[in-house]
Order: structure tokens, then C-alpha cells, then sequence
């Protein structure tokens, strides 16, 4: 038995807080009858819907996959091209990735069906800290990755303070490896970040996801989370930052 509440958010109908608001104000029914109670128990058997639309209910499921360069952090693409979805092709349930990694960046990207689990990683008050390897055109002073720790303005506003490390550089191609590590989630952060300070990204890889790495991991290969992970993650992400 699994609260009302959990069941709608995890269902990826709206987020707890949200779906606490769509039973109050009487937009839950619960085998036909109308559910205003927080906190009611319900079973799998019980058929729940949501302005008259029944909820779907799936087991849910935690993956991480290593994203292969070349594939769209998406369930389907008009135009085609590969997307993450197609390297689970055994699981049939409806996985979504959690948040999403560029076309032309490679690295740990989670996979799951449970909306509540992934708005919770999602949600900017919470986000989990993501390390990123970036190889970029030009080699950066010690002042450029300085402005970046504090955080650099971008036309959707000053970003977070950062942790950059310079891993080394290559003076004679005038190329760099710097890792990053940034809490945020914006559209294209880290490229654009790099592109404040004069360091176009050639290539980036997500190396690490809260505490999840791609140990044991080739580009194209996956894993399901352990439920002490994805129990881990849970509370790391419901811990606001200070
Ligand atoms: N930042 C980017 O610029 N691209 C990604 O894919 C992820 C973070």
C-alpha cells in the first residue's frame, strides 16, 4: 500500500506537493469516488484517476546509462536519429531520461519511469552536484577558471559558483582538459560557460552524477541503479542546499 499522494507524483502526473493540491481540491477519485484525503493507502488494484483520467501505474525502474556522443536525450525524434531509449529495447516500461545531455555530449545520463524521483534531481533547489570533463580550444588562466568558481554571467543570468580543476593542456594544438563540477541544469551550461571565457568546448563527457560514476561502464552500456542507490540519490536530492 502506497500513499495517494506518492502514487499520482511517481505516476509523473505532477510533482507531491502539487499532486497533495489535485487531491484537496477534489480532482482525485479513487474507484469512482472522489478522494480529498492526504494520506490515503492504496493499492495496485486501485483504479485512480486524475480529472477522469486514469493514472498509469508501472513498477518503477532505475537505470544509468554511459550516452554514447551522436544520440538525443529523448524517447523519440522526428527526424530519426538514435535516442537514449533505444539502448534499452528488453525493458517495457515508459523510462524518460532524467534531465538531459547534449547530442555531442557523452556521459552518465539515468533513465527511470518515476516521475516523482526524477523531478525531485531535477528540481533547482535540490540538483545534484555533476562533474563534467571538457577538452577545449585554448588554454585557460588560472583567472579564467577563477571566474567561473564564482560564477559568470550568461544571458539567463549569473550561474552558480563552480569548481573547476585544470587536468592539463597541450601547448603546441593550444588545447586544455579542465573538469567542472556545477549543481545547475541549464540548456548547454558548461558549454557556455567555457564559451564565456574564451574556451569553446571541443568535446564533453559527464563523468559523475551525484555520487554514481561510469566505473565498469563502456559508451552504450548500462545498468540499473541498486535500490541503496537510488535510495541514496533520494536523500541526497532532498537535502536543500545550504
Ligand atoms: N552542459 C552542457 O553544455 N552540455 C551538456 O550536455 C551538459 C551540461
Amino acid at each position: 500500500m502506497e500513499r495517494l499522494q506518492k502514487v499520482i507524483a511517481q505516476a509523473g502526473v505532477a510533482s507531491r506537493r502539487k499532486a497533495e493540491e489535485l487531491i484537496t481540491n477534489g480532482h482525485v477519485s479513487v474507484n469512482g469516488k472522489v478522494m480529498k484525503e492526504l494520506g490515503t493507502k492504496v493499492s495496485t488494484n486501485d483504479k485512480i484517476e486524475v480529472n477522469g483520467v486514469p493514472i498509469e501505474r508501472e513498477q518503477p525502474v532505475y537505470y544509468m546509462l554511459y550516452k554514447p556522443t551522436g544520440v538525443i536525450s529523448s524517447v523519440s525524434d522526428d527526424k530519426g536519429r538514435k535516442v537514449v531509449t533505444d539502448f534499452f529495447p528488453h525493458v517495457d516500461k515508459r523510462i524518460f531520461p532524467v534531465g538531459r545531455l547534449d547530442y555531442d555530449t557523452s556521459g552518465l545520463l539515468l533513465l527511470t519511469n518515476d516521475g516523482e524521483f526524477a523531478n525531485l534531481l531535477m528540481h533547482p533547489k535540490y540538483e545534484v552536484d555533476k562533474v563534467y570533463i571538457a577538452k577545449l580550444k585554448g588554454i585557460p588562466t588560472r583567472e579564467q577558471l577563477k571566474s567561473l568558481d564564482k560564477g559568470i554571467k550568461l544571458e539567463d543570468g549569473m550561474t552558480a559558483p563552480a569548481k573547476t580543476k585544470f587536468i592539463s593542456s597541450d601547448r603546441k594544438k593550444n588545447t586544455a582538459i579542465v573538469q567542472i563540477l556545477i549543481h545547475e541544469g541549464r540548456n548547454r551550461q558548461v558549454r557556455r560557460m567555457f564559451e564565456a571565457i574564451g574556451c569553446p568546448v571541443m568535446k564533453l563527457k559527464r563523468e559523475r552524477y551525484g555520487f554514481l560514476t561510469l566505473i565498469g561502464l563502456n559508451p552504450g552500456e548500462k545498468r540499473e541503479l541498486t535500490p541503496h542507490e537510488v535510495k541514496q540519490l533520494r536523500t541526497m536530492a532532498s537535502q536543500p542546499r545550504k
